[in-house]
């Protein structure tokens, strides 16, 4: 199958309706979507991904009301989806008997989301389903931010592949779950822990403290080909003299690696920008000819804690 990249909707609105699976832009990350309604369309995801079926997908939405038809929001998630939707969140919600249990993997709660990137919104307006994607990338590989990234991956596995330039949040979204009085994170994200706690009043509970399942959990995810090590840099540097070594950091340089070798990801300390940038440079530097990346810790505030979550376990050594 020929993978053709175009910017133009009405041919991913076709094949969409034809139960065929197009991958589409986001702010956070590029999605690999099809109709949520359809096992047929939803196999086809798993099956072009080479994702296993215990992995939940997110159904992505372009509206409130929408969510609606597929969920139910309490008072509480309510007021959370009007504050930050469109936007780098999804919540986890009780799930109508409208959507597939392929879709949430069994479970009685599905993740719903309304992307920002107009691309999406623009398809789903002409569409009569909701739209089931995961990030457009192979399994465990790093996710694509760009047109060309998912063609790195999934070329000849999917039709059609709409370029919307690159993604401007650039990590997935964070998935949040309202549960009685308190809200449960299940993976940090796009949207910064901070703005959520300050706009609920209180701590989010973390997912793994209550026992809570989240198969997005999976260690070794994200990963690079090339053997990532998180943290400990200097140590890191005497380790591995004799190696190719290319070094990922905020803005700090670090010696015995020449300055061409080290990839800032952003000058200005801008952990934004630094999000950005991150699986761009992540990728570029896997098809560079380097023995092994060592990435640093970054301040953890901000997106910088979704930063640090997706280099720790794109890392070779789990701790
Ligand atoms: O920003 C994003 O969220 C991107 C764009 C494309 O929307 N999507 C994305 O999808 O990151 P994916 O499949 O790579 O990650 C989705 C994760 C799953 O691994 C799982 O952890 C969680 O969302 N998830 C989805 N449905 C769930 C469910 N019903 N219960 C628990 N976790 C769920
Ligand atoms: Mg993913």
């Amino acid at each position: 199958m020929q993978t053709k990249i175009t910017t133009n909707i009405s041919e991913a609105i076709d094949l969409l309706n034809r139960d065929e699976v197009v991958a589409l832009p986001t702010e956070t990350v590029y999605g690999l979507a099809g109709n949520a309604l359809s096992t047929k369309a939803v196999a086809k995801i798993f099956e072009a991904k080479q994702r296993p079926h215990f992995n939940p997908l997110i159904v992505h939405v372009a509206s409130i009301n929408e969510i609606e038809k597929y969920a139910q929001l309490n008072e509480l998630s309510y007021k959370l989806a009007s504050t930050f939707m469109p936007g780098p969140l999804t919540l986890l919600l009780p799930k109508k008997d409208n959507i597939p249990s392929l879709v949430t993997a069994g479970s009685s709660k599905v993740a719903i989301r309304i992307p920002a990137h107009p691309v999406m919104p623009a398809i789903l307006q002409q569409l009569s389903f909701p739209l089931a994607a995961p990030s457009a990338n192979t399994f465990k590989y790093v996710s694509p931010v760009t047109a060309q990234h998912v063609y790195k991956t999934l070329h000849n596995k999917i039709p059609l592949i709409i370029d919307g330039g690159i993604s401007t949040v650039g990590l997935e979204s964070t998935i949040i779950e309202v549960q009685e009085e308190e809200v449960v994170l299940h993976r940090v994200g796009g949207l910064a822990i901070e703005t959520i706690e300050t706009f609920f009043g209180k701590k989010l509970i973390k997912a793994s403290n209550k026992k809570v399942q989240t198969a997005g959990q999976i260690k070794s995810h994200y990963a690079t080909h090339t053997p990532l090590y998180f943290g400990e840099i200097n140590d890191r540097i005497n380790e591995f003299k004799n190696k190719n070594i290319a070094i990922i950091s905020l803005n700090k340089y670090f010696e015995g690696i020449e300055k061409e070798h080290h990839y800032l990801l952003s000058i200005d300390g801008d952990l934004n920008q630094a999000a950005q940038n991150l699986f761009t440079i992540l990728q570029s530097i896997d098809e560079k000819a380097y023995d092994i990346i060592l990435a640093d810790e970054f301040p953890n505030t901000g997106l910088g804690v979704a930063i640090n979550d997706r280099l720790s376990r794109a890392q070779v050594i789990h701790k």
